[in-house]
This record gives C-alpha cells, sequence and structure tokens, in this order.
C-alpha cells in the first residue's frame, strides 16, 4: 500500500505560510470587529431590563464554552502532536475502551448542559411573562418596512417606534407578507414576524435614546435596507408625541402647490395604498398622516429630506430594489408638487 508524502512540498509550504500570514490577521480583525460595543446594532451593550436578563445568560455560558473549546482543541492539538506517526512503520498501541474515561466524558458534557439549560429554559419563561400593565404595540412587517399600530391610542406609525422610558412594552409581531424578524439587539432578542400569528416580545428601555434594529430573517430584495429604530422618551415627551400623532392631517390652502400635490395624490393612484386619516385609506403603504414627524423614511434608508423624497419619488424601485411602490412615472413638476403636499403632513 502506498502512502501519502509525509511532508507537502517545500514550494507548497511556503506558499501556504504566506497565505496564513495573511489571512490570519484579517480573521483576527473580522472576529474582534463583532465585539465592538459602540456599533449601534451589537448585542453586547443591553439597554434595557430584558436585554439585561439575555446578556446575564449569553456572558456566562459564553465563558463556559470557551473553557469547553480551549479543553477539547487542547486535548485534540496534545493527542495529534504527542501521537503522530514518526515513521512509515510506526503502530499506536490497539486499544478497546477505556471506562473511566468513557464515564468522564459522558458526565462532564451532560452536568455542564443541565445546567446552561436550567439558567436557559428559566430565562426563556422570564422575558416571555408579559405583565398586565404593559403598554400594546402591534408590530407588522411589510417589504420591507415596520408598521406599528398603537391599538389602546388610534396611532399608526412606521419604521420609527416611540416608547415610554421605564415602561414593559408588549409588542405583538405579524406580517402582511412574507416571513420577516424583528430585531432590535440593545433591547430584546429576535421574533419572527409571520403571516397570520401574532408572536410576542417583550420589550423595556432604561434611558431616552435611539435604538437601532434590522429585520433578521432574508425576506426578499431589500431585506437589508429593512431597518427598525425604537425611540425611547420620557413619559411626558411620548404624551407629547401621541398627541401630535393624534392630529388630524393638515389640509393646504387652496391654489398652493402643497393643495395640488394633494389632489394629484389621489389622481395619481398613492391614495390606493397610503392612508393619511380623514383623507385617504390604502393599507399597503405606511400611514403618511404625519409623515414629517418621522427623521426617516423608506425602511430607514432615506433621511426625511426634500430631495431624498424627490429621489424617492422619481423612481422607488431604483431607490429600494423590489419597493412595492411602483415608478409611477410622476414628471419633476408633480413632483414638486407631492413633495410639497408630504412636507405639510407634519
Ligand atoms: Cu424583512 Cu428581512
Amino acid at each position: 500500500m502506498t502512502r501519502p508524502p509525509a511532508r507537502l512540498p517545500a514550494a507548497r509550504r511556503s506558499a501556504a505560510r504566506r497565505g496564513a500570514v495573511i489571512a490570519g490577521p484579517l480573521v483576527a480583525a473580522l472576529v474582534l470587529s463583532a465585539c465592538d460595543k459602540s456599533h449601534r446594532q451589537t448585542t453586547l451593550n443591553p439597554q434595557g431590563p430584558i436585554a439585561h436578563k439575555l446578556a446575564n445568560l449569553f456572558n456566562p455560558v459564553f465563558w463556559i464554552a470557551v473553557v469547553v473549546f480551549v479543553l477539547v482543541e487542547g486535548l485534540i492539538a496534545f493527542a495529534v502532536i504527542k501521537y503522530r506517526s514518526r515513521s512509515d512503520d510506526d503502530r499506536p498501541v490497539q486499544i478497546h475502551g477505556n471506562t473511566r474515561l468513557e464515564i468522564t466524558w459522558t458526565i462532564l458534557p451532560a452536568v455542564t448542559l443541565a445546567f446552561v439549560g436550567f439558567f436557559t429554559v428559566k430565562t426563556v419563561f422570564e422575558v416571555n411573562k408579559i405583565p398586565k400593565n404593559a403598554m400594546a404595540i402591534t408590530v407588522t412587517g411589510h417589504r420591507w418596512w415596520w408598521e406599528y399600530d398603537y391599538p389602546g391610542l388610534g396611532v399608526k406609525t412606521a419604521t420609527e417606534m416611540h416608547i415610554p422610558v421605564g415602561e414593559p412594552i408588549n409588542l405583538s409581531i405579524t406580517s402582511f407578507d412574507v416571513i420577516h424578524n424583528f430585531w432590535p439587539p440593545a433591547l430584546a432578542g429576535k421574533v419572527y414576524a409571520i403571516p397570520g400569528r401574532h408572536n410576542h416580545m417583550l420589550i423595556q428601555a432604561d434611558h431616552p435614546d435611539t435604538y437601532y434594529g434590522q429585520c433578521a430573517e432574508y425576506c426578499g430584495l431589500s431585506h437589508a435596507n429593512m431597518h427598525l429604530r425604537i425611540i425611547a422618551e420620557t413619559p411626558a415627551d411620548f404624551q407629547a408625541w401621541v398627541q401630535q400623532q393624534q392630529a388630524t392631517a393638515a389640509v393646504p390652502a387652496d391654489g398652493t402647490d402643497a393643495a395640488l400635490g394633494r389632489t394629484l395624490f389621489q389622481q395619481k393612484g398613492c391614495a390606493g395604498c397610503h392612508t393619511i386619516n380623514g383623507f385617504t385609506a390604502g393599507t399597503v403603504g405606511p400611514n403618511l398622516t404625519h409623515l414629517q414627524s418621522r427623521s426617516v423614511f423608506a425602511g430607514a434608508i432615506f433621511d426625511m429630506t426634500p430631495n431624498n423624497l424627490r429621489t424617492w419619488l422619481r423612481n422607488p424601485p431604483g431607490a429600494k430594489p423590489g419597493s412595492v411602490m411602483p415608478n409611477l412615472h410622476l414628471v419633476e413638476d408633480e413632483i414638486t408638487k407631492l413633495v410639497a403636499y408630504l412636507e405639510t403632513l407634519k
């Protein structure tokens, strides 16, 4: 029987070494970048009691995994080096079974897993215990934006969710079309948004801030453009926001560009998909009644500026691939009037 050569030829050996020299630091940089706690979508910087519960489970389990990894890899490396074949007729001692070792490597992992399992199940129950007084928000995933409905308050908005700090919020998560996944890493974990189902997620923020998130389930062309923001504010600021959202939609004065834009909004079919409270009643696109109260639009890929609205209206699928909103082939003058109208929706 022929054996493969024990060593690589010198040229291939040095190429392999060069590859390792280049790839090593790259891989290390990639791994370390995942630990950057300043990243706005990091899971390692919990900002509320639910996120803290998850972190308190993750951190010890991570270090247990590190110990297991170092132990197992160390033993493998030790065995590979110490018991390597030194010549062609080197044969290891043939043994069969070792009761003491087998019992050890069965019991140790079983005890470790039982320990991790106990705290995992405990945490799962804790983060799913929804307090009776929790404020309810229905979250609906759409391709490719998030809709937020506050049933107790009669408020419907998109992309940016407002919540009061220090209060538990019960999110009821569903989908309008395909499966999405709601993921605000600083406040909680991930929960699937599934058509015809309502999954629950409890969130609570400690400090007023804007918390970033992302759809975490591949849902088509613009999955990566399906961002979300949770704006946690003081109870007073939150109340002010609610009152603003409950106000009726602006109606521009006759003869202005904005008034002509309002007419175009119906003529061009916008009204078929978008609701403006008291004016139109579409359910396919986001509610635009208070569009200008949001700082971003179109899945949070655009800042809310007149120029960005122009870019968007010119060709939505060009700006956000696969966009359900079609290119309406508007002429520049129509875009000017529509943007003038959208600018009044404060
Ligand atoms: Cu929605 Cu990915």
